[in-house]
């Protein structure tokens, strides 16, 4: 499987950001698997260049959970069976997430129109939107 490992060089002490869950597509912005959000807003990684994240707000999938407490929209896709071989779904839960930080009680059609740039091979959908749906409601400081 494809990842993605960081290394960078600060003060002469190499320092490795193991964040794998974000996925290597076709990196050409047409998949979404690469899905982080950037000061909030869900960017396919693939086409930020890295300089462009200089002084930015980067999320990952990995920051998504509060330690070992699922986020809702994370227990609600585990709920609904929404993740199936599992490729899609970081980039899926960081949309929805972008989705619901901005649209707190978003109709079937924004949600659909929210993961329209993530593929998925697998769920057909109805379970992932579904998941979204459900998660209206709760909190979404987390
Ligand atoms: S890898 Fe497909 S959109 Fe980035
Ligand atoms: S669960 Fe397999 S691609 Fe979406």
């Amino acid at each position: 499987m494809k990842f993605v490992l960081i290394r960078t060089i600060i003060n002469g002490r190499q320092y490795d950001l193991e964040v794998t869950g974000t996925k290597r597509g076709c990196e050409i912005g047409e998949c979404g698997a690469c899905t982080v959000l950037m000061n909030g807003q869900a960017v396919n990684s693939c086409l930020v260049l890295a300089p462009q994240i200089d002084n930015q707000e980067i999320l990952t999938i990995e920051g998504l959970a509060d330690g070992e407490k699922l986020h809702p929209l994370q227990e609600s896709f585990l709920d609904h069976d929404a993740v199936h071989c599992g490729f899609c779904t970081p980039g899926m839960l960081m949309s929805a997430k972008d989705l619901l930080d901005h649209t707190p009680d978003p109709s079937e059609h924004e949600i659909r129109t929210a993961i329209s740039g993530n593929l998925c091979r697998c769920s057909g959908y109805q379970q992932i939107v579904d998941a979204i749906k459900e998660v209206e409601g709760v909190s979404r400081e987390q």
